[in-house]
């Protein structure tokens, strides 16, 4: 869908092929709710309300990763625009762009006409933001991609330019297990070719207490977005789960390093969900893990990169070493 032309610059927004969040008919859902211990996936987190919510949880004052990283781009964009030079930005769940204005700003004042090519789940968000980032840039042309990090890596189209950046921001990895970093990251190194960028935003190890609390706020913003997975769970799958009938609790796991949060049932009861022709029982107390978010150390994250093909070109960090931003080059 094209929406607006101009003689050098434009925007397109693409639907990638088979996309849709239950394309699956839930079986991830499924799989989850009858593992013990229940899970669901994150991915229902991201609704319009969960955007907003999320959104909402990144200006807490105890939500220290947003602010951190976003300090950090700004010291360091110019760097990295100057160092790969006009490429082609290619950003992993966009979401509003907001943190990202500060690299478009850096390669923008290149003042060569250049591409940005965001991928995320909500056409809407990709629209709005396409439709402002338009505006603010003179010498930018958008493609847009709707769909999930796997389609847009595998569907994605050959590089507008002769470099290429991928750029994967928010410590969204986070969520990832090791397993499903490794795969992320060989789909990574297999559609860059040898000479273009990977650049990384991971948050770091940290005291439990500074953790724990950047995800059970005073607020309870976090709590209603882990909630609200369950909306949107009846709703895509016709649930009838009682939100009052559970609470919200994230812990530290010192062990393997990782925030999980996790939804408790209040008392026994049971849950339908019609489409999946699914009944659950839930026990006085049972949690369902909703989001690992797990904490990375710089060293270990650049090794693993390494691996991968991905070499270090530079890093930065704060003054607390909260958070951590690694520029790395495809090497032969
Ligand atoms: C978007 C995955 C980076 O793990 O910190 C924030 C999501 N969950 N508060 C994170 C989240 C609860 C966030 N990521």
């Amino acid at each position: 869908m094209m929406l607006i032309t101009n003689q050098d610059k434009k925007i397109d927004i693409k639907y990638l092929e088979n996309f849709s969040l239950t394309n699956d008919e839930g079986a991830d859902v499924i799989q989850g709710l009858i593992s013990i211990p229940k899970s669901l996936p994150s991915k229902y987190f991201y609704d319009r309300l969960g955007s907003e919510l999320f959104e909402k949880i990144c200006d807490l004052p105890e939500y220290y990763p947003t602010r951190t990283e976003t300090s950090i781009l700004t010291t360091a964009s110019k760097e990295i625009a100057d160092i790969t030079g006009i490429c082609e930005l290619v950003e992993l769940g966009s979401g509003s762009s907001t943190k990202t204005r500060l690299l478009l700003s850096a390669y923008d004042s290149l003042g060569k006409p250049w591409q940005y090519v965001p991928i995320d789940v909500s056409s809407e968000i990709l629209k709005n933001t396409a439709l402002q980032l338009h505006e603010e840039y003179d010498n930018l042309s958008i493609l847009g991609l709707v769909g999930t990090y796997e389609q847009a890596l595998l569907q994605l189209p050959s590089s507008s330019l002769s470099q290429r950046m991928i750029i994967f921001l928010g410590s969204t990895l986070g969520n990832f297990t090791h397993q499903q970093s490794d795969l992320l990251f060989n789909e990574v190194r297999d559609i860059l070719t040898v000479g273009d960028y990977f650049l990384l935003g991971i948050d770091l190890q940290k005291p439990v207490d500074i953790l724990e609390n950047a995800y059970n706020d005073s607020q309870g913003i976090t709590a209603a977005f882990n909630l609200n997975m369950l909306c949107h769970i009846n709703r895509c799958f016709d649930g009838n789960f009682d939100i009052n009938l559970f609470k919200h609790q994230a812990i530290y796991n010192q062990e393997k390093q990782q925030i999980e949060m996790y939804l408790y049932a209040q008392k026994y009861h049971k849950v339908r969900l019609d489409k999946l022709d699914l009944n659950i029982n839930f026990k006085e107390n049972e949690p369902v893990l909703t989001e690992i978010s797990r904490k990375f150390n710089l060293n270990q994250m650049q090794e693993f990169l390494a691996n991968h093909q991905l070499k270090t070109i530079k890093y930065w960090t704060d003054e607390n070493k909260y958070f951590g931003l690694i520029l790395t080059q495809l090497c032969q």
